[in-house]
């Protein structure tokens, strides 16, 4: 099968190569020369786990290519993917921004040649796909193609296993020729009795949307239960273990912590309850999932505040953690985005590490955060720990050693990594989210 991918942003990226895997003949395009240069070379823009190699030898092996031109690989494709960004609109207003890839669809529509499915990999609105298949027709009236929908569910720092062994997938088609081109594509991963959801264009779209807020809102309900269980003197792990034993609610996405972050949920339920709204619905769940999201945060800057005897004022603060979450780079709508400017404001010195993220979190974070390159560095003199990210190698740190270095052995534990009774042994004050 012949693929053109539009887009090497995350989802174009691994998707294309993940495809490419698959055994497919994949070009991958981009409208910035240099990120197609350096792709060219194997240099990944991203930070994701075994995408690196995976690019590599799919590009050695001939079956992954790079270009700008779109009109190097639209006319031969057999399928082509939009997979640009949608940023949440510049207007402030929780749109999802659609500029790129209407513009994709005025661009490709030229190039199409014999039989074409065209379907649209970013997530987008409802009635998006509809809108791409008018420009395209308008476009090019004689373009002989069918639209699709085929929204993705990879968590960044887990892509690659996400996009080999999915859960399900979902296509939004409505021809069964597309059908069948979809059902090509993803035959290898059927061999493992994937199931795969065939749906109308519509359903699959608002699919996209459901299955985030959905985890959201599972998120902000144990953060909300977290808080309870904080007044009561009771404990959220064991109460996130006891109901998740209940298959109907299940065990995963009831990790309290800082609110969520990244670069899904906070758009995907912004634009969600956007989209509804312009019906003259509403999604009130959804809506209630994102501002206890809000108000987590600010709780997180109250309890290190608390901890610090009720002023950051002059207190040193060490950060572990600032990415939305470990294995990536990202940093887009990290708490820690949120979490340390309020601490700063009110006089804080901090000291942050990350292992991956501190590039990305120069640009977004205040100048005055001071970067090292561990996180025992980070402790030296430090009057509070905070684990805001819970990346594998603070998992096991050196307790005896932290203490020794801090001005005051206090432990800020936002991601419930570690024992209470264990850091009391370790000297430590300790504190975690929802365990008293
Ligand atoms: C998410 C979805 O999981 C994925 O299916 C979709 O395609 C894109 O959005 P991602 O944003 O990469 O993926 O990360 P995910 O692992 O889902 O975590 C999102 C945020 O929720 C992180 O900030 C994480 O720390 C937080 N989270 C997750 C919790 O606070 N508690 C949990 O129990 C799970």
């Amino acid at each position: 099968m012949n693929i053109a991918m539009i887009g090497t942003g995350y989802v174009g990226l691994v998707t294309g190569t993940c495809f490419a895997e698959f055994g497919h003949d994949v070009t991958c395009i981009d409208k910035v020369a240099e990120k197609i240069d350096a792709l060219k070379n194997g240099e990944i823009p991203i930070y994701e786990p075994g995408l690196d190699v995976m690019v590599q030898q799919n590009a050695a092996e001939g079956r992954l290519h790079f270009t700008t031109d779109m009109a190097q690989a639209i006319p031969a494709a057999d399928a082509v993917f939009i997979a640009v960004g949608t940023p949440t609109s510049r207007r402030g207003d929780g749109y999802a921004d659609l500029t790129y890839i209407y513009a994709a669809a005025k661009e490709l529509a030229p190039l199409l040649q014999d039989y074409t499915v065209v379907i649209d990999k970013s997530t987008v609105p409802v009635g998006t796909a509809r809108q791409v298949e008018r420009i395209i027709r308008e476009t090019n009236p004689e373009a002989n193609f069918d639209m699709a929908s085929n929204p993705e569910f990879l968590r960044e720092g887990a892509a690659i296993n996400d996009f080999m062994r999915p859960d399900r997938v979902v296509i939004g088609v409505e021809s069964p020729r597309a059908e069948q081109m979809l059902r090509e594509i993803y035959k290898p991963l059927f061999r493992r009795d994937t199931p795969i959801v065939s749906t109308g264009i519509e359903t699959a779209e608002l699919t996209k949307y459901a299955a985030n807020a959905f985890l959201a809102v599972k998120i902000s309900f144990i953060n909300e239960i977290a808080g309870i269980c904080e007044v009561v003197g009771a404990n959220v792990v064991d109460l996130a273990k006891a109901i998740g034993m209940d298959g109907r609610i299940g065990s995963k996405f009831l990790h309290p912590g800082p609110g969520y972050g990244g670069s899904c949920f906070p758009k995907d339920t912004l634009a969600l309850m956007r989209i509804v709204q312009e019906y003259g619905e509403n999604v009130h769940i959804v809506a209630a999932a994102v501002e206890v999201n809000a108000a987590q945060k600010a709780r997180m800057v109250r309890k290190i505040r608390d901890m610090l005897g009720g002023s950051e004022t002059g207190k040193t603060i060490a950060v572990l953690g600032l990415t939305f979450k470990p294995e990536t780079d990202d940093m887009r709508d990290a708490p820690s985005l949120t979490i340390l400017p309020a601490l700063l404001e009110k006089g804080a010195l901090i000291r942050a590490h990350d292992p991956q993220g501190m590039e990305e979190a120069q640009k977004l974070l205040p100048d005055d955060i001071q970067y090292v390159s561990s996180a025992y560095e980070a402790a030296e003199g430090a009057d509070c720990v905070v684990l805001m990210t819970e990346w594998n190698q603070y998992r096991a740190l050196d307790l005896e050693r932290l203490h020794g270095l801090m001005r005051q052995p206090v432990f800020i534990d936002l991601r419930n990594v570690y024992e209470p009774e264990m850091m009391r042994r370790y000297g430590f004050s300790y504190t975690g989210v929802g365990r008293k």
